[in-house]
């Protein structure tokens, strides 16, 4: 380790932030000896909080429809190759129904930006969901919405919400995303979902197309300033019917380096080790929680659907029953010393207001 980076080291090990071009030469500058001390103090610091607790969401992909045309996902619009499905209020009540079964608390609707799904459609599954599961916890991962829409799903009892910002500098916002896609509206959305009192989760991924220390640096202080109470990072992997289909994936060697300074920035964060980092190294997520992640997410889509929710090629458990993957995980945490909790795992922090004024940070 040079001496600039072991200066660094030191500072984030002691809870201070960086600055940007501190972060970017910490990025560029690591080594096997910054990421063990910081690997070693991040779980030091989540074992304060959480103890060797590892939280479960299960995961419904509700639906494979985007109307956006993201360059990296593999369920884009202009991807004529996708297969395309989405799952009714009934359907998604019966996977939430065999989750409860097996000891989930909360339950995540993720899916592309579908028309289908508007306010009100989407009203009733949240309510159907909170009157059937009372003691569970309502993640939605849906999108871009407007303020009026956060709100009224909030009213009907949504809980969190997950919005990865994809990356916090704005000319690499926009060589992965289209034309009338925008850097603002991503984060103004992110603000809304905060002043309406959700739990907010952001993120991005690691080793996306044009990603450098320099941008991931503007990540880590939009982390650092924003203070999200889950954030969602993951190693890019290609699709083959995008345009970055011959891009390299992402590092899972990087992505647990960020995991250990993002507990750092955030210590009572919640931080998924994802599938993306298992599909890319079959212990993948297991290094994660070893890095200072809390979090896995297993799959209880119905197995019917789970090849058409392809972002990335090679998507881990697309062939398992939501049991398996349960049961799977579980084992996998076992044999690192952490246990899988079923209760709902909300973020450690003093009660937050159901509405409150957005906190100011720097976009
Ligand atoms: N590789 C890894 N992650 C991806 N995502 C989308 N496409 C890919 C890909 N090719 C991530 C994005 C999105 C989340 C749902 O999945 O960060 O926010
Ligand atoms: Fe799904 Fe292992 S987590 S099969």
């Amino acid at each position: 380790m040079t001496e600039t980076v072991r200066a660094l080291v030191d500072r984030l090990c002691a809870g201070e932030h960086l600055t940007e071009p501190e972060y970017a030469a910490l990025v560029a500058g690591r080594d096997g000896e910054a990421a063990a001390r910081l690997r070693e103090r991040a779980v030091a610091v989540r074992r304060s909080i959480y103890g060797d607790a590892v939280f479960t969401r299960g995961l419904i992909e509700i639906s494979s429809f985007c109307k956006n045309d993201c360059l990296y996902c593999g369920i884009r619009r202009s991807n004529a190759n996708a297969q395309r499905y989405r799952l009714t209020g009934e359907e998604i009540l019966l996977c939430a129904q065999e989750g409860y079964r097996l000891g989930f608390r909360t339950f995540v609707l993720q899916g592309g930006e579908d028309g289908y799904y508007t306010d009100s459609v989407l009203w009733d599954i949240i309510r159907a969901l909170k009157r059937r599961f009372p003691d569970c916890a309502v993640t939605l991962s849906l999108g871009e919405r407007s303020l009026d829409s956060y709100r009224a799903l909030r009213q009907a009892g949504a809980d969190r919400y997950l919005l990865r910002h994809e990356t916090a500098d704005r000319a690499h916002y926009g060589a992965l995303h289209p034309r009338e896609m925008s850097f603002d509206n991503r984060m103004r959305c992110l603000q809304d979902l905060r002043t309406l009192g959700y739990q907010v989760g952001c993120g991005f991924m690691v080793g996306s197309p044009g990603q450098t220390p320099e941008t991931l640096a503007k990540d880590l202080a939009f982390v650092a300033a924003f203070q999200p109470d889950m954030c969602g990072i993951g190693p890019f992997i290609p699709h083959r019917d995008t345009p970055f289909r011959d891009r390299p994936a992402g590092s899972v060697e990087l992505t647990c380096f960020l995991l250990s300074v993002i507990r750092l920035l955030c210590p009572a964060v919640l931080l998924p080790a994802t599938t993306a980092l298992g599909t890319l190294h079959p212990q993948g997520r297991e290094l994660g929680i070893q890095s200072g992640a809390n979090v896995v997410m297993p799959n209880l889509s119905p197995l019917s659907v789970r090849k058409k929710y392809a972002l990335y090629d090679n998507k881990l458990c697309t062939g398992e029953e939501s049991a398996q993957c349960r049961a799977c995980l579980e084992q996998r945490m076992r044999s690192i010393g952490y246990e899988l909790v079923t209760h709902r795992g909300d973020v450690r922090k003093p009660q937050i207001p159901r509405e409150r004024k957005a906190r100011r940070a720097p976009l």
